[in-house]
């Protein structure tokens, strides 16, 4: 799906769109009209009045009405006001109405939606950015395509008299995250047969090799990638364990972007990258297992939120790290009662064997450190009880001991549309995953199940030491809420918008480490 920007909306611009956008704000019952509705025909104006004063929609209503000229359809939408979290939806619904209905041009004015609070470039950036997240639509990389093809909305030119350049500008940064999203969606839907963790591994590579100056050249981006053989001589014992009972050998791949000055200390992502979460040992009962394909999402996410940053190219050091492993049961699979020693020497004994992504992560954690992060920042599927806790609007945020520090990624999780709520993390989490005879515990020391997100959080700041850390637990946001959000079902995408928009307030969140 393509974007154009026109000044010229007029009677015969507005002929090369098969639908159009048109807000109507309602008050009492009294409707107030875009100024968009005077470039329609005036027989088809009347006929939305009409079908305003007949039909007498609410806030909240939308309608596609058809017109007897072009642009033949307007998606009409009655609010109140129009503030950013409406016209997210709103531009979701639009499209998602566009596709089913086979347009392939349609429009949208954005001027008078525009006021102090809202500014033009950043409509124009939401409808770029949720057209792209709402013509998303996993279903159709598998299933053989309708004869005359998938209904595609090609282009969606935005009206606007505001400066051609800023709005392109907003187009591509839109594009560029909203690609990096629906690319991210893609990895975690893969079926796990396909998405290995040298699919992870190649997933990496690929977006690295994009990141080439158009003349050749090094990719911005560079990707190391530790095989069984690496992670042996590392002593990279937790990863091994996890992906011991796996046919698909563990990796741990790293990403790294240099945007910032050379001595600048990076931002460091660790993202869980599990390709297939069977349980292992301590197996899963199949209603829990399903879905389990998708316990690389944060790994994903880490992925193309790096890659995002660097094609953004933001001002800032970033290094991924995604501990890759299958956990499966077999005759070397790890067990129960083992003992690990971790990266750096921690050791662990293992409580359950589907509690795989923090003993994972502990050795990515470990080796993020030393490359002398800012901020080191975990995301993972990590646990079910971060979605009893939360539901599955929000990923767990959890700080152990800085307010500042929590406000910044709580606010951050507000403008980039990835949601997150905080959850305890205090030394008591610490010491809740003690081992009796290791240095830690992957399960809560008296197997107690209330308060589990926290405590696997507890287990990973164990890693993490004095090394200023956030994590986030992204279980409840791994997929969407298909009606409630107007997005296909599936992966979510969390955490790609997330660390971009953290990139782009760098600055700010450095201020409260
Ligand atoms: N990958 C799961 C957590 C999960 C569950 C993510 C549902 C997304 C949706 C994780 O590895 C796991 O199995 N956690 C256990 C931990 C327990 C054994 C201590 C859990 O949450 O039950
Ligand atoms: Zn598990
Ligand atoms: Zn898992």
């Amino acid at each position: 799906m393509k974007f154009s920007i026109s000044s010229k909306l007029n009677k015969a611009s507005i002929k090369n769109v098969e639908a159009f956008f048109l807000p109507v704000w309602v008050e009492k019952e009294r409707y107030q009209y875009d100024d968009a509705v005077s470039v329609l025909d005036a027989a088809d104006q009347k006929l939305v009045k009409n079908f305003l004063k007949e039909r007498e929609p609410k806030a909240g209503e939308v309608h596609l009405i058809r017109l007897n000229k072009k642009p033949g359809f307007v998606f009409l939408s009655v609010e109140k006001e129009f503030n950013g979290k409406k016209l997210t939806l709103l531009a979701r619904k639009y499209i998602r109405t566009a596709k089913k209905q086979g347009f392939k041009e349609v429009g949208i004015y954005i001027d008078d939606l525009a006021d102090d609070d809202l500014a033009k470039t950043e409509i124009a950036g939401l409808f770029v950015r949720n057209s792209l997240l709402a013509h998303y639509d996993f279903s159709e990389e598998f299933k053989a395509a309708p004869k005359d093809g998938w209904k595609r909305v090609q282009n969606l030119t935005i009206f606007s008299d505001h400066d051609e350049k800023e709005l392109r500008a907003t187009v591509k940064e839109n594009e560029i995250i909203a690609e990096g999203v629906n690319r991210c969606r893609t990895l975690s839907n893969y079926p796990p047969v396909k998405m290995t963790p040298e699919g992870l591994a190649e997933a990496a590579r690929d977006v690295a090799n994009e990141c080439r100056p158009a003349k050749g050249g090094a990719s911005s981006i560079k990707v190391t990638v530790f095989d069984e053989k690496k992670l042996y001589s590392e002593g990279m014992n937790a990863i091994l364990a996890v992906g011991g009972g796996s046919d698909n050998p563990p990796r741990l791949v790293i990403m790294e972007y240099k945007g910032g000055q050379d001595g600048d200390q990076p931002l460091a992502i660790v993202g869980k990258g599990i390709t297939f979460d069977s349980g292992g040992l301590n197996i899963k009962p199949g209603e829990y297992m399903s879905d389990m394909h998708m316990d690389m999402s944060g790994g994903s996410a880490t992925i193309y939120a790096v890659a995002a940053i660097a094609k953004l190219k933001l001002p800032i050091n970033v290094i991924g790290f995604i501990p890759a492993a299958e956990n499966m049961p077999s005759g070397k699979s790890y067990r129960q009662n083992d003992i690990i020693t971790a990266y750096g020497g921690k050791t662990m004994e293992i409580g359950n064997t589907d509690a795989e992504g923090r003993v994972v992560m502990a050795d990515a954690i470990e080796y993020a450190k030393t490359k002398k992060p800012a901020l080191l920042m975990t995301i993972a599927t990590l646990t079910g009880a971060a979605m009893v806790a939360l539901g599955t609007r929000w990923s767990g945020l959890f700080v152990k001991d800085n307010k500042d520090l929590r406000a910044a990624l709580e606010s951050i999780g507000e403008t980039s549309g990835d949601a997150v709520w905080p959850l305890p993390l205090t030394e008591q989490n610490e010491k809740e995953v003690e081992g009796i005879f290791a240095d830690v515990t992957n399960t809560h020391k008296s197997n107690s199940r209330y308060g589990g997100a926290s405590s696997a959080a507890g287990f990973l700041s164990q890693f993490a030491g004095d090394q200023t850390f956030a994590h986030l637990d992204m279980a409840p946001r791994m997929t969407t809420n298909p009606e409630e959000e107007a997005l296909s079902c599936g992966a979510a995408g969390f955490g790609v918008a997330y660390f971009v928009e953290l990139a782009k307030h760098w600055e700010t969140i450095r201020s409260t480490l």
